[in-house]
């Protein structure tokens, strides 16, 4: 088991190694600490945690043309490529296939303790302060506006309008991050999330001050 997590540490370390901030090797280090953080609180296998959260965005559709179901079939196929037994390889594609956010009007998919842990960890590092840092480093990577007040928030009711989405980047919290801390499934991720969540709103209140001006100010 070993050989097959650092094998496939190694293909994600280099296929993330050039991705901007918010899709970068450091988010999915991240994601697999907080996934077995989770673990050592809920359970679940540990091996099957580790390896879904190390490939949990290998081909996301963001970056593969669109396809949603292609990232799930190609994990699967790399992980049989590298010996992993059928059964294993079956269980991570699975966990790869639910953990996307879709749109804040559709709604998750059931999935074992372990998808639920790496979804958690994956939401858990959408939100607080390196949510913030994510999100305006994946807006600035698509050329987007950091707000534009005439624009208003869209819940999106299916996953193609979500990603097909262009708005500007304050709109992203009130479509998806401000949403994250009610669907956290385990009790320790709905505890780190709270904290986070908070963070945001303060983020988001000092944020909408000062782009009027007079209004933060008291004197
Ligand atoms: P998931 O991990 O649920 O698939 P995504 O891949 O959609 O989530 O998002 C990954 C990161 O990119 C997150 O930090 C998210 O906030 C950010 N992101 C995605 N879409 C946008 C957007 N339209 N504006 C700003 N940030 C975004
Ligand atoms: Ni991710």
């Amino acid at each position: 088991m070993r050989a097959l997590l650092a094998e496939v540490e190694d293909r994600v370390r280099a296929k993330f190694s050039d991705q901007e901030g918010s899709h970068d090797w450091f988010h999915i280090d991240r994601v697999r600490r907080t996934a077995l953080y989770l673990q050592s609180r809920e359970g679940g296998s540990p091996e099957l945690i580790e390896l879904a959260a190390l490939l949990h965005d290998y081909s996301d559709h963001k970056y593969n043309g669109g396809d949603f179901e292609a990232g799930a079939k190609e994990v699967q196929h790399l992980l049989l490529s590298l010996g992993a037994a059928p059964n294993l390889a079956l269980q991570v594609a699975q966990i790869v296939n639910i953990v996307s956010y879709k749109g804040a009007k559709v709604a998750d998919q059931n999935t074992s303790l372990e998808g639920q842990i790496v979804r958690d960890a994956d939401r858990l590092d959408a939100i607080g302060a390196i949510g913030i840092a994510r999100a305006f480093s994946y807006g600035g990577s698509r050329g987007r506006a950091l707000y534009d007040p005439s624009v208003a928030p869209t819940l999106h009711d299916s996953k193609e309008a979500y990603a097909q989405d262009k708005g500007h980047t304050i709109n992203h919290f009130y479509e998806k991050l401000l949403l994250l801390k009610d669907r956290m499934e385990t009790t320790t991720a709905q505890r780190l999330a709270a904290q986070r969540h908070a963070v945001m709103e303060q983020f988001l209140a000092q944020f909408k001050q000062e782009w009027n001006p007079g209004s933060q100010d008291i004197s």
